[in-house]
């Protein structure tokens, strides 16, 4: 603009960064607070200090077995693969890089804020289509897009960490939140809503079938006892009711953990893995995908899976092995392919992976 030209009235002043999340004390504790995590791009040097302390950054992914998934399932120039879990698309920018302009990804996530700013992150390229879909449906996906088959199918189950270190998500016992657990904001009941209305013969069940919690039977007595107080709406309050019906005192349970060697998993960890596969399905959606999947690959076409729970590894394993006796797999991974220790040294979450694959 020249000086001598009238002032532009459209142009907006100059916008202000937003200021920070105030804390107290010298480090942000809570996962809102941690500004700088939820802006890696400007703040480089932190991702490798957080990673040399095995953690995850907050509202980031550390994808696993990365180098695994790539030598088993050998994405190639101008191949068309499907990525059943885009999450912050960490394997999906690997298969992108190696099936080249020529090829096609498929991106499928159910969670519809996630999958936005994965697109967004992966610059929305143009060999990649997003689908806001639960992979159950992956043969409504081939359709849309017009295929005949994949010569990919990748799915890593579960949770992402961005998923699970929100409190408002209500997916972990750590952190003071509603109890949501929905992947899927589409899905009508919420874990409160299971939590409030379930039998009790349902609740155990889910305990014991889900997630293998051996108090099973005292949780869910506890669950519907303190119901009737008080609905149960906040994941403090769950934690609480684990601790009730196993009988420890929380204070003493941390004041015990502070001195293990090794971290003993969280009294209630087990509750909620398993309220939470039962509200978004997880089990039914995987069992889908692995009966249409043989009919979606083309001849020669590779599927993998990545689980971390050994009922979900357990129906991978039979689904693989009983395809390949049936003829509709030519062959399977022999043995489980677990991280190494040095993965899950820098990604301890890494540490209950397990990945198999077959190639129809
Ligand atoms: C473990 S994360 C995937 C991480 C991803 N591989 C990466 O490298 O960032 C799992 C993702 O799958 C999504 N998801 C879980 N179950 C799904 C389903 N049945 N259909 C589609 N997406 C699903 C979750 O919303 C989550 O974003």
């Amino acid at each position: 603009m020249n000086a001598n030209d009238p002032p532009d009235n459209d142009a907006q002043p100059p916008q202000k960064p937003p200021r920070r999340v105030r804390y107290s004390g010298t480090h942000p504790k809570n996962y809102k607070q941690k500004y700088k995590e939820h802006n890696m791009e400007a703040y480089p040097e932190l991702k490798a200090h957080l990673s040399a302390k095995g953690k995850t950054p907050a509202s980031t992914h550390i994808p696993v077995m990365t180098k695994e998934v790539l030598d088993c399932l050998k994405p190639m120039p101008s191949d068309v693969v499907i990525d059943c879990t885009l999450g912050y698309g960490g394997h999906a920018s690997e298969f992108i890089e190696r099936i080249g302009s020529a090829g096609k990804l498929i991106a499928l996530d159910v969670d519809a804020s996630e999958l936005q700013r994965t697109k967004e992150r992966l610059n929305n390229p143009a060999n990649v289509s997003f689908h806001r879909s639960n992979f159950a449906g992956i043969a409504n996906a081939l359709s849309k897009e017009n295929l005949d088959g994949f010569d990919i199918i990748f799915a890593d189950l579960g949770i992402s960490s961005m998923q699970i270190d929100d409190p408002d998500r209500g997916m972990s016992y750590k952190n003071n939140g509603p109890l949501d657990m929905r992947m899927d904001d589409r899905i009508k009941q919420t874990a409160a809503d299971l939590l409030n209305t379930l039998s009790e013969k349902k609740l155990a069940m889910t305990l014991w079938e889900l997630s293998d919690e051996t108090d099973y039977e005292h949780i869910a007595r506890q669950i519907v006892t303190q119901r009737t107080d008080k609905p149960i709406t906040q994941t403090d309050h769950l934690v609480q009711i684990v601790f009730d019906a196993k009988g420890i005192n929380q204070k003493a349970w941390r004041q015990r953990r502070r001195t293990e060697k090794k971290r003993s998993l969280h009294p209630a960890a087990l509750t909620f893995q398993a309220m939470r596969m039962l509200v978004n399905d997880e089990i039914g959606c995987l069992k889908e995908l692995l009966r249409v999947a043989p009919y979606c690959l083309k001849p020669g076409g590779r599927i993998g899976i990545i689980s971390f729970h050994s009922g979900e590894d357990r129906i991978v394993k039979h689904s693989f092995r009983d395809g390949v006796r049936n003829g509709i797999y030519k062959t399977t991974a022999k043995e489980v392919i677990v991280p190494d220790n040095k993965e899950i040294n820098a990604n301890p979450r890494s540490a209950s992976a397990k990945f198999r694959w077959a190639v129809k």
